[in-house]
């Protein structure tokens, strides 16, 4: 497992119950190992791990327990046989005013869990823009991390904010320079080795290219993963190639 890809699904808040069900029916058919991860919504969860898929909630609370209406705990998540959680997405950054400080404690939370953590980082196209981008993922990557006493299952997701759901991806070449730079930083800060997976607009027609990439580690694949069909091809091509 340690040097395999791995190939994680973010469902985010789409399909309903009945088309959860269709869903697993054909993913069923298939035979998948550690190196595929579902995020559906939490109360789909369960239908998930009861037939033996590996999973991660899309999000854990900020707070350990107690009188938080609406919010599920990293506690509660790890109580349920759940092995991830993703923390920091930009959509949770942006729409629920996610800081670096709240990701932080996230992240330190699930770690206390147990829970492997997939800490989403990435930029805007204004950043991009003002050639920020370095500048940008090396202050997401220092405030997540500097000072965990423990690195190990921290997975990072290099999601542009700009490729997410827009069909357009950075070049390849973009792709490998970004993640060796983001590599180097980590080593700086933790003298270890992380897993860096690339997100934005991965499907099943880019992923034969996109898995040339000689440092990705894997994959946070979004809209292309809510179609049984299409994420299959993408993980046939990941796990075979
Ligand atoms: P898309 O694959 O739909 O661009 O979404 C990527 C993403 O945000 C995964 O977390």
């Amino acid at each position: 497992m340690e040097n395999k890809k791995i190939v994680v699904g973010n469902m985010k808040m789409n399909l309903t119950a009945s088309e959860i069900d269709n869903y697993i029916k054909e993913i069923d058919k298939y035979d998948y190992n550690e190196q595929v991860v579902f995020c559906p919504s939490y109360i789909y969860l369960p239908s998930f791990v009861g037939k033996g898929y590996r999973c991660g909630a899309q999000n854990i609370a900020s707070y350990e327990l107690g009188a938080y209406t609406g919010e599920v705990s990293a506690r509660q998540v790890s109580s349920m046989k759940i092995d991830y959680t993703i923390i920091g997405h930009s959509e949770r950054r942006n729409y629920f005013n996610e800081t670096d400080e709240i990701i932080r404690t996230k992240i330190t939370l699930a770690l206390k869990e147990n829970l492997k953590v997939i800490l989403c980082i990435g930029e805007t196209l204004e950043q991009r823009d003002a050639l920020k981008t370095y500048e940008v993922l090396k202050r997401q990557l220092t405030s997540a991390l500097k000072g965990l006493d423990k690195f190990q299952g921290i997975i990072i997701a290099y999601e542009p904010i700009w490729a997410i759901g827009t069909g357009k991806t950075p070049t390849n070449q973009d792709i490998e320079d970004t993640i060796s730079f983001i590599k180097k930083i980590i080593n700086d800060i933790c003298g270890q080795e992380l897993k860096v997976l690339y997100g934005g607009s991965v499907n099943d027609e880019n992923i034969t290219k996109l898995n040339t990439i000689k440092n990705v580690d894997g994959y946070l694949v979004g809209g292309a993963c809510t179609s049984a069909e299409r994420f299959n091809k993408i993980i046939e091509v990941v796990v075979n190639q």
